[in-house]
């Protein structure tokens, strides 16, 4: 057997690279562990359901020595700040962050009738957790070389015509966070991209907004088959998104910087 047949995560898109997954217990974070993992990162995987995270971790890696779980809360400095020192003492080294922790609540709606506790929590995790995660891995990231971050934003951040204002507003500054980055930190050997995805096909999402076919609890889960007679392409898999993250987190995309890629099959487009 040659050396790349016994030690198959010596090659790949990644090999060589440690990267950080926040969020990686499930849907998009949980592709992407899978991925990266899959093409030659050492993976750092990290939520706040720590059962969760812990066997995608296991399944990833069984024996420990490329998969690490993490337990953390994005909203939390100390956690953040214990999470990046963590992963820097186990792996020795951060190339690539992964934040993707987040999501809409389904009580999310205009500026004029949201509830304020939803600016609040939706604050805390989309914003915070994103600039949180940025703050405590950058620094690592530049420590270890250089590296990309990819941050999560949304098809929301790019349209004017959705009706969870306050997803709509943390999701934008996540945009506009991520193009600063990309400034703040190339001379550091750091690029900063955003993805802004359509409707994705994750456990929370088909709780409840549906999938085409089968609505959900909300009453958005309605328009799914009706978004999708337009946009074909809006609807996809966790796996289409964490290629995308795989693509920008890779040396693949080292002229990028500073842009949100709108994969939400065209729908900011026409
Ligand atoms: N699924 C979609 O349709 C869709 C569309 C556009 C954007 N997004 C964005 O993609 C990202 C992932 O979405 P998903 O559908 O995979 O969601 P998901 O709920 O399946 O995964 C999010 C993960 O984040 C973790 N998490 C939640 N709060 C946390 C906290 N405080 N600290 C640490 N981890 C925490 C959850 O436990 C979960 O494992 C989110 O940022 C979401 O806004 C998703």
């Amino acid at each position: 057997m040659s050396s790349t047949q016994s030690h198959p995560a010596q090659t790949g898109r990644l090999a060589g690279k440690v990267a950080l997954i926040i969020g990686a217990g499930t849907g998009i974070g949980e592709a992407a562990a899978r991925i990266f993992a899959r093409e030659g990162a050492h993976v750092a995987l990290a939520d706040i359901q720590f059962d969760a995270v812990q066997s995608v971790a296991a399944s990833v890696c069984p024996d420990g020595t490329k998969a690490k779980a993490f337990a953390v809360d994005v909203t939390n400095d100390d956690s953040v700040r214990q999470l990046a020192d963590d992963v820097m003492s186990i792996f020795g080294g951060l190339h690539c962050l992964f934040n993707t922790a987040g999501g809409s609540l389904p009580q999310d709606s205009l500026v004029t009738d949201v509830p304020l506790e939803v600016w609040d929590k939706t604050m805390n995790l989309d914003l915070r957790g994103t600039l949180l995660g940025c703050r405590y891995a950058i620094p690592k990231i530049i420590a270890s070389g250089g590296g990309s971050v990819v941050n999560m934003s949304s098809g929301a951040a790019l349209r004017g015509s959705g009706k969870a204002h306050v997803y709509a507003a943390a999701k934008g500054a996540i945009v506009t966070i991520t193009r600063n980055l990309a400034g703040a930190y190339a001379q550091q050997g750091v690029r900063a991209n955003a993805i802004c995805c359509g409707r994705i096909n994750t456990q929370r999402i088909r709780d409840t907004y549906g999938i085409p076919g089968q609505p959900g609890k909300s009453e958005d889960a309605m328009k799914v088959d009706e978004t999708i007679k337009t946009y074909p392409y809006w609807f996809g898999e966790p796996e289409d998104v964490a290629n995308i993250a795989l693509f920008l987190a890779s040396d693949e995309s080292r002229m990028i910087t500073g842009v949100s890629v709108p994969a939400d099959g065209g729908r900011s487009a026409y």
